[in-house]
């Protein structure tokens, strides 16, 4: 893979150290560092902004340009044109599939949507109030406790049973939190409902009355699945991977990946703006600017929950999409007058004016405007980060499977020591 090299010179070693350069289909080359440590040397990166902890085929983002690319394909265009159980095969085997492979891939996913009816079970332990995000991180992971069969994860065919399992059965789980927390009792998914119709059904469906499928939710819903699918090694992604490369089973590797996103600086983002913009509240300019100048403030922990990105040093293009789609649902509603959606347009506005937020590449990313649809779909905010980790439940898994697909090593970082030399105990105490 390498055909060209980066020199390094350190003070105090003899020669300088000749390590190789990958390039990869597009984006930056990686220096592969390895052979650092045989000069007793590490490199030094918190929060991994410039270390390549993985080669992977999957995800690709184009920052500066604002571009996602899933197995190559523009997140927009396939928004436009496809639909997430699509959008599940492409991920996970790498291709577009045949109209035969989607319709098999399709009736699959939907006749594994029903969980163990001893599941039910697990949900008791919690209180009522329960966060679902607690409730969806101990059940996922309970699911290997129903699943002994096929979680030899050295075959192919077994790992994509539970990979199957887990795109089929997330929703289900998803809206058996919700149900817990309002004290209904839970819907059995149906096999004549699309993925997204099922979610919807098994949330407000009720045994008391025929629920009603809106076609714009079904569609806003299935959107929002897409758009939050698979973002190369994010937090939680990259939680999945080193939970994985200790061979530990894809359902504890799953709930790993739902714990690491529930932080208010990566998935629980969505759920951080709508709280935030109940904060703000006043739709009055000098109110909002008052906002805008507490996130700019070092002192004030306050942030514009929605904003910014590691990696888009320009727009988001899944917020692009998102804010389309939430045009489209609020007016189809009549909402359009909304006013949290006016607080948001407002602080989009006027951060995008700021010197502040432009010097910083600030944008709107992919949680400012999705709690805005979520909540015009009827869905409770602490329900929000639950449909995110159901979304990105396919991200994971195709990452996973990948990972253990191409041989891997248990993921063990080193670090910077700062702490005692070594020193005796003192006996005399
Ligand atoms: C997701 O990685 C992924 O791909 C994640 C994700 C996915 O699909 O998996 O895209 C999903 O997690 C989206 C991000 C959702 N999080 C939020 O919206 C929370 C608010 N955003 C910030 O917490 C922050 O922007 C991060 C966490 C998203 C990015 O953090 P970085 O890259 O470590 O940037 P940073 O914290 O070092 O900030 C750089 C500067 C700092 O100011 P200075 O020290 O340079 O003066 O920008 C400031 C920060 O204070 N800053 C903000 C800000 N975000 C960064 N200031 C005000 N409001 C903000 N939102």
């Amino acid at each position: 893979m390498a055909d060209r090299k980066a020199q390094l010179t350190v003070d105090g070693l003899e020669k300088p150290l000749d390590l190789p350069v990958y390039s990869g289909t597009v984006g930056p080359d990686v220096i592969d560092v390895r052979g650092l440590t045989a000069e007793g040397l590490f490199t030094y990166d918190p929060g991994f902004v410039a270390t390549a902890a993985t080669e992977s085929a999957i995800t690709y983002i184009d920052g500066a340009k604002g571009m996602l690319l899933h197995r190559g394909y523009p997140i927009d265009q396939l928004a436009q044109n496809s639909n997430h159980v699509e959008l599940c095969y492409l991920l996970l085997f790498g291709e577009l599939p045949t109209e035969k492979q989607y319709s098999d891939f399709e009736k699959t996913i939907r006749n594994h949507t029903m969980v163990h009816e001893q599941l039910a079970n697990f949900f008791k332990g919690f209180r009522r109030d329960a966060h679902p995000m607690a409730i969806l991180c101990g059940v996922v992971g309970g699911l290997a406790a129903f699943y002994h069969d096929n979680l030899d994860i050295t075959k192919e065919d077994e790992r994509l049973v539970s990979a199957v399992r887990l795109i089929a059965k997330m929703p289900t789980l998803a809206a058996m939190c919700h149900k817990y927390n309002i004290g209904q009792p839970f819907n059995y998914p149906r096999n004549d409902l699309s993925y997204a119709e099922n979610f919807l059904y098994m949330m407000f469906g009720n045994p008391c009355e025929e629920y009603k499928i809106n076609p714009v939710f079904a569609k806003a819903m299935d959107r929002i699945f897409m758009l939050h699918a698979d973002h190369e090694q994010n937090a939680s992604t990259s939680t999945v991977r080193l939970a994985g490369s200790t061979g530990a089973n894809p359902f504890a590797c799953i709930s790993a990946g739902i714990a690491a996103l529930w932080g208010p600086a990566h998935g629980g983002a969505n759920e951080a703006v709508l709280n935030m913009l109940d904060e703000i509240g006043d739709e009055s300019e000098e109110n909002i600017q008052r906002y805008v100048d507490r996130a700019k403030d070092k002192d004030d922990p306050f942030r514009l929950m929605g904003f910014g990105h590691r990696v888009y040093r320009n727009f988001d293009p899944r917020a692009k999409v998102m804010k389309e789609t939430c045009d489209e649902v609020l007016g189809e509603l009549g909402l359009a007058d909304d006013p949290q959606l006016k607080i948001a347009k407002r602080l989009e506005q006027i951060a995008l004016e700021d010197e502040y937020f432009i010097e910083r590449k600030l944008y709107p990313n992919v949680d400012f405007y999705s709690g805005i649809i979520l909540k015009a779909i009827g869905i409770p905010t602490n329900m929000f980060t639950v449909i995110f980790a159901v979304a990105r439940t396919i991200g994971w898994i195709s990452h996973w499977n990948e990972m253990i697909s191409n041989g891997y090593r248990i993921g063990r970082p080193r670090q910077l020591y700062t702490g005692y030399a070594k020193r005796d105990y003192p006996t005399d105490r």
